[in-house]
């Protein structure tokens, strides 16, 4: 028999309970709370892949990629974006629809710049989602990279960028006794968010 959790509790806006299940999750998950799917579309065909929220506020949810990626291309090509969160200890899920839009040089440079410095130099060593001939190539891009910036800070690069997705919809769904879950959706329209219950 399941846990009993009580109804969800929808409130002003899908940022204050998303925390609340974000805080959470981080709390609970044994790693990567911040993992996300992110599903885009490009020539009509969908292709989704999990990557690391890494803010987010009422603006929207803010990851980080190589804008050169399979990704990056999809996005510019069409911007509309869908977000998968599945906590496991928490049997919950949050779904997110909206537009992703690359962030500003200042918000990428700055994270770019918190980042350790290995994970400075694989972000400039790989070409990603290209062929990679070999494992060899991409260990000599390493090497060159780490001989070029010997004692010198790494910029980010111009194709490494933050990408933020505005939401339009955001769907809080909780497991419940025998299937029977509890879900609660988020519409913004009108300049508000709106909220109603789904059948599970
Ligand atoms: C837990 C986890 C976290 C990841 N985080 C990121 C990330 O933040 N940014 C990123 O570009 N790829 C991340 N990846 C790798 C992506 O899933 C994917 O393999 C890569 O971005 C290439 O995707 P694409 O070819 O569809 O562009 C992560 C993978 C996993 C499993």
């Amino acid at each position: 028999m399941l846990k009993h959790k009580d109804l969800i509790e929808p409130t002003n806006n899908p940022f204050s309970l998303f925390k609340n299940w974000y805080d959470l999750a981080c709390d609970t998950e044994i790693n990567d709370p911040n993992a996300m799917t992110i599903a885009t579309i490009s020539n009509n065909q969908p292709s989704s892949r999990v990557v690391l929220l890494k803010s987010y506020d009422e603006n929207g949810f803010i990851f980080y990629t190589n804008s050169n990626s399979k990704k990056g291309k999809s996005i510019k090509e069409n911007n509309n974006i869908a977000l998968n969160f599945h906590w496991k200890t928490q049997n919950r899920q949050i779904r997110i629809e909206g537009q992703a839009s690359v962030v500003s040089d200042e918000v990428s440079d700055s994270y770019f710049k918190s980042r350790p410095r290995g994970s400075q130099i694989g972000a400039l060593s790989s070409n990603q989602s290209h062929e990679l001939i070999s494992r060899k190539k991409l260990t000599d891009n390493i090497l060159e990279i780490e001989k070029k910036f010997k004692n010198k800070d790494i910029s980010r690069p111009h194709h490494w960028n933050g990408y933020i997705i505005t939401p339009q919809l955001v769907e809080f769904w909780q497991e419940m006794p025998f299937r029977v879950h509890d879900r609660v959706v988020y519409v913004y329209s009108d300049k508000s968010w709106k909220t109603k219950r789904l059948y599970p």
